[in-house]
């Protein structure tokens, strides 16, 4: 894509992102949990890391079901994190330094101690009944009742709750504590523009990232999904509420009637969407729905087709066609698109797609942070990807270190159905399950959630000063991985981001806008691509001439040496190194045509001469 003239969405697609998860980026009052005066303690480290754009996970009132995305109160700050006024102090010190700041938009469903579904769910003729979605029940002859479909939540068991009082199930896609909002009640579609958007842009919030965005029309015939395991009743029903038949038509008013009123970014959180014509119609800018999304295929490598915690060993190929997919397809579009490998979701990247051995992690995580920082789209970075943190380590028990209700259900529910599946084969049910916890171990939530690793002051990394330590387990390596010990250090994982972030946007051309190209796609051993753009210039008399550019990023993805072949001369002409991830390679070393890398090492080279082509 040709690089833009300025324009208005300048700042949301060169800006790098940094996502903070407020319970454990930084305590500041010692009761062991983060908060909101904690991050205002930060915004200097992240104006210094070269961040543009912050992005609060859930700090709203909430009883933490789901560590906040379960939300009773839109205007009201959960109070151990701190008030209206220590967030608008935040908004405001963001501003101050250039930064903007945005929050999470969960608007698909509230908790149950919402006052909105306290009404609800307090008689069917109340007004709000229907802002939820109430069904009866199925077949209740034979004294069996049955929900009305045979959803699966994302947390395990059923996507529907019986209600006693009423006498009618209600549902939800998460937790039964997370009842789902209903969409096509237009006052609940206006409440919620209100509440939980117009509250918060009024205070100068820039935008948001919009939780389950293609969940909020459902398929509502309320039809049961395909059955892919006869061995449960519950199944995986994304194809009945996820993009359903309105969804274009609400963000689309929910642009015209709130959104368009402000200068903000829209990030769409979007599992479950494959087809890159359908990414396009939520991220095309002509039809303003959203400024970008999170495709998911990224972050669902190595996932169960049906069961997220049933890992499934992969190979990089998959990696590269992925990042190539979702890189190319805005190519010769209106669209944009985003770059992470990371979030609260996710587990950590140098545990997923690299190596979290001792001897190759630091390599590791600057690898990742060179395919990144080269990488077209609006970059996003999770608190402690920066300084390489990794997954917890194998050995802490899920019973006692696990928090994440996900994983917790996954685990118990797994252990139940393998208890039943191999009655009394006490070798079949322990290789089963420990199966199941080496994928949560690789894959869960919690691997995020550990508290930021800030320096090794004390046991809990400097995170907290409570005696006690912090809310969740530190990561036992926290002495080795930190902010401290990486701080003055140009040749930490933290000094390389800080370059490569700074490097991306001096090459804003080919780094942010430029076109991607995949190179030996079934290489199983390394990844080699190239960022290309064209700038078009007019001369004095000889018309107009392009000037072509180019990067080759080359990527060593094992343990050992690899060689790799540059692109042919004749592409982009000479090439020199420019950058790495060992630290002993000159720059501007003419590169030849085959470079030999070590285990985990990565290098930049830019096209020496840029190609002039007259037109
Ligand atoms: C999104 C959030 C996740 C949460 C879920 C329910 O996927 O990222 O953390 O559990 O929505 O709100
Ligand atoms: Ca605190």
């Amino acid at each position: 894509m040709a690089a833009p003239s300025p324009s208005s969405d300048a700042w949301w697609k060169e800006g790098t992102a940094y996502q903070i998860y407020p319970a454990s980026f930084k305590d500041s009052n010692g009761d062991g949990l983060g908060d909101i005066a904690g991050i205002l303690s930060k915004v200097d480290y992240l104006k210094e890391l070269g961040i543009d754009i912050v992005w609060v996970s859930p700090m709203f009132e909430s009883p933490q079901i789901d560590m906040g995305y379960d939300i009773s109160n839109y205007e009201a700050v959960h109070a151990p994190y701190g008030t209206i006024e220590d967030m608008q102090a935040l908004i405001d010190a963001c501003h101050a330094c250039g930064m903007r700041l945005i929050l999470d938009l969960v608007i698909n469903h509230t908790s149950a101690e919402h006052a909105w579904f306290k009404e609800s769910r307090s008689s069917k003729d109340n007004p709000k009944r229907d802002w939820y979605i109430w069904k009866p029940p199925r077949d209740a002859e034979n004294g069996t009742r049955l929900p009305p479909t045979n959803w699966r939540s994302y947390f395990s068991g059923s996507t529907w709750e019986w209600d006693e009082h009423t006498q009618e199930y209600y549902l939800h896609l998460f937790a039964k504590e997370m009842p789902d909002l209903n969409w096509e009640n237009d006052e609940a579609r206006q409440a919620i523009y209100d509440s939980a958007m117009r509250f918060w842009l009024d205070k100068g919030v820039d935008g948001f990232r919009i939780d389950c965005v293609n969940m909020y029309s459902k398929r509502v015939g309320f039809q049961d999904a395909p059955v892919v395991n006869p061995d449960v009743f519950e199944q995986p029903a994304w194809s009945e509420y996820a993009n359903g038949p309105r969804m274009h038509e609400f963000l689309r008013e929910m642009n015209n009637t709130v959104l368009n009123k402000y200068d903000t970014l829209t990030v769409g959180e979007l599992p479950h969407t494959p087809d890159p014509r359908h990414v396009l119609k939520y991220v095309g800018a002509a039809d303003k729905q959203l400024s970008m999304v999170f495709q998911f295929d990224i972050v669902d490598i190595g996932q169960g087709a049906s069961d997220k915690y049933r890992f499934e060993e992969w190979k990089l190929p998959q990696l590269k066609a992925t990042v190539a997919k979702w890189q190319q397809f805005i190519e010769g579009t209106d669209g944009w698109t985003t770059a992470f490998c990371e979030n609260h979701d996710q587990g950590r990247s140098v545990s997923r797609f690299a190596s979290d051995a001792p001897e190759h992690r630091v390599h590791s995580a600057k690898l990742l942070a060179l395919m990144l920082a080269s990488l077209t789209g609006t970059l996003f970075i999770y608190q402690g990807q920066e300084i390489g943190m990794i997954n917890v380590p194998p050995e802490w028990s899920i019973d006692d270190e696990y928090k994440d209700i996900e994983s917790v259900n996954f685990y118990h529910t797994a252990q139940k159905l393998a208890d039943e599946k191999f009655a009394g084969d006490a070798e079949a049910i322990r290789r089963e399950m420990d199966y199941v916890k080496r994928s949560i171990q690789i894959l869960g939530r919690d691997n995020a959630r550990t508290p930021m690793q800030w320096d090794a002051s004390n046991k809990s990394a400097g995170f907290t000063d409570k005696p006690e330590g912090a809310w969740m387990r530190t990561h036992d390596l926290y002495p080795e991985i930190n902010v401290a010990k990486q701080q003055d250090d140009p040749n930490s994982v933290l000094g390389f981001w800080k370059s490569m972030l700074h490097f991306r946007k001096a090459h804003a051309d080919l780094f942010i806008y430029g076109n991607f190209r995949l190179y030996e796609p079934d290489n199983e051993k390394t990844f080699v691509f190239a960022k290309t753009t064209t700038k078009t210039t007019t001369g004095s008399g000889e018309g107009v001439s392009d000037t072509k550019q180019a990067a080759v990023i080359v990527l060593n993805f094992t343990g050992e040496d690899q060689t790799v072949d540059l692109p042919p001369a004749d592409e982009f002409g000479a090439l020199q190194f420019h950058v790495g991830n060992y630290t002993d390679t000159a720059t501007a070393e003419d590169a030849g045509r085959q470079v030999k890398l070590r285990p985990w090492e990565g290098r930049l080279y830019l096209s020496s001469v840029a190609t002039a082509v007259k037109s």
